[in-house]
C-alpha cells in the first residue's frame, strides 16, 4: 500500500546519542541512508550506495572522517565527494554519492529529505522540552512495522487507552476514555488539537505508580499533531483535593519518521516535571511507555496485514464519532502533501506546539 509524504521538512533521523564512532544504516521515506559523525561537519547523511558497483557503504568503515566502501576501498568525504580511489590518482567527476542536509537539535538529528536547496535549520520544528533544563528527559525508540499514517490515527484517537493499554495508562473496568468529550481544532492549517478532561476518574496504573496511590484524580490530555510526523500527547492530573496549578504534567513526543510505505522510526521522547530526580522512577517510566508503544505496534502491525490484504480497503470503514480526530489530521497531512506535489518547491513551516496547562486557554476549565 502507497503511504502518503511530504519531504520539504526537517524529520528525525536518529537520537544523537546513536551516531557515533561508527556508520548508521538507516533508510528514511525509502532512502537507504549511512549516517555517522565527523569532525568537520557533525552529521552527515550519504546516499547507502556506492557509485562504483553499488555496494552499500554502510558495510565500508569510517577512516577518518571519510567512509571507505567495503568492496574495492574507494573513499567518501562528508560532502559526498570521492577523495581516494586506490590505484589511481585521478577522481572522475561522477565519483560522488548524493548527501542529505543534517542538523542537531534537541538531543535529536534532524535531516531533510527534499529539495536539499530548502533545508533551513530555522524550519526545525520548536520541540524545546527535549533539552530544556526545566524538564527531566527519557528517550527510546520502536521499529513499527505499519505505514506511519497508522500510528497517526492511533494518537490522534487516544481512547484507545482504555483498551489496548489498561496496564498502564488506560482503565476500562472504570471507565472508558470514549465518554468523555473531546474537543478537536484545526490551528493555522498546521496542526490538529484534540483536547479531553477527564475529572474525577480513578488513576490508571501508570498514574498511580507516579503519584505511589490509587486515587482519584482530575485528569487532561491533548494529542497535538503537525504533519508529516510530529506528535505531542501533553498530559496533567493531579489528586481531585488538590488545586489544577499543582498538576503533575509530562509531553510525550512521538517522532515518526517513514522508513518505507509499510513501515516507520519511532522516536520517542518523555519529558516531565515531577519527581524530576526519582532515578527509579525513570526506569519504572521508560519500562511502562516501552510496553505501552509495544501493544501500539503489535495491533498496527497486524492492522497493517489486513490493509496489505485489502488494498482496496477504505479506513475507517464505518466512521464513529471518535474518528474526528484522526480525519482531520488525514485531510491536513493529504492538503500539504498535494501542495508540494503540485509544487516541488513549497513548504509548509512548522508553527508552535503550545502545550495545554493549567493556565492555558484550553486546559483551565477542570474545577480544582
Ligand atoms: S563497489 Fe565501492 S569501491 Fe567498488
Ligand atoms: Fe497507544
Amino acid at each position: 500500500m502507497k503511504s502518503e509524504w511530504f519531504k520539504n521538512c526537517w524529520m528525525v533521523a536518529a537520537h544523537a546519542g546513536e551516531i557515533g564512532d561508527s556508520i548508521v544504516a538507516r533508510q528514511i521515506c525509502g532512502q537507504k541512508l549511512v549516517l555517522h559523525r565527523t569532525a568537520e561537519s557533525g552529521v552527515v547523511a550519504l546516499e547507502d550506495k556506492c557509485p562504483h558497483r553499488l555496494v552499500p557503504l554502510s558495510l565500508g568503515r569510517k577512516v577518518g572522517d571519510q567512509v571507505m566502501c567495503a568492496y574495492h576501498g574507494m573513499r567518501f568525504g562528508p560532502d559526498g565527494v570521492c577523495t581516494d580511489i586506490p590505484g589511481q590518482k585521478q577522481i572522475p567527476a561522477a565519483a560522488c554519492v548524493p548527501t542529505f542536509a543534517c542538523h542537531e537539535r534537541y538531543n535529536l538529528v534532524w535531516i531533510w529529505m527534499g529539495d536539499q536547496a530548502l533545508a533551513d535549520p530555522a524550519l526545525i520544528p520548536d520541540l524545546h522540552w527535549a533539552d530544556s533544563p526545566d524538564w527531566t528527559v527519557t528517550t527510546g525508540y520502536l521499529h513499527f512495522e505499519c505505514d506511519y499514517r497508522l500510528c497517526t490515527d492511533n494518537l490522534m484517537d487516544l481512547s484507545h487507552e482504555s483498551y489496548i493499554h489498561k496496564r498502564t495508562i488506560g482503565n476500562v473496568d472504570d471507565e472508558s476514555i470514549a465518554e468523555f468529550p473531546v474537543k478537536v481544532t484545526v490551528e493555522q492549517d498546521r496542526l490538529v488539537r484534540a483536547h479531553r478532561e477527564m475529572p474525577n476518574i480513578v488513576s490508571p496504573p501508570m498514574f498511580s505508580m507516579i503519584l505511589g496511590e490509587e486515587t482519584r484524580i482530575h485528569r487532561w490530555q491533548s494529542a497535538i499533531y503537525m504533519p508529516p510526523g510530529i506528535h505531542m500527547t501533553n498530559v496533567g492530573f493531579h489528586r481531585v483535593d488538590r488545586p489544577r496549578e499543582s498538576a503533575h504534567m509530562h509531553m510525550m513526543l512521538h517522532l515518526l519518521t517513514p522508513e518505507t510505505d509499510g513501515s516507520t522510526h519511532y522516536f520517542w521522547v518523555f519529558c516531565r516535571n515531577y519527581h524530576r530526580d526519582d532515578e527509579e522512577l525513570t526506569q519504572s517510566v521508560v519500562r511502562a511507555n516501552v510496553v505501552t508503544l509495544q501493544e501500539d505496534a503489535d495491533i498496527l502491525k497486524i492492522q497493517q496485514g489486513v490493509l496489505d490484504a485489502n488494498p482496496d480497503a477504505v479506513v475507517p470503514k464505518v466512521g464513529i464519532g471518535l474518528d474526528v480526530a484522526p480525519v482531520q489530521a488525514r485531510r491536513l497531512l493529504h492538503r500539504l502533501a498535494a501542495a508540494e506535489e503540485a509544487d516541488r518547491t513549497a513548504i509548509a513551516p512548522p508553527v508552535a506546539m503550545v502545550a495545554d496547562g493549567p493556565l492555558s486557554p484550553t486546559g483551565g476549565s477542570l474545577a480544582a
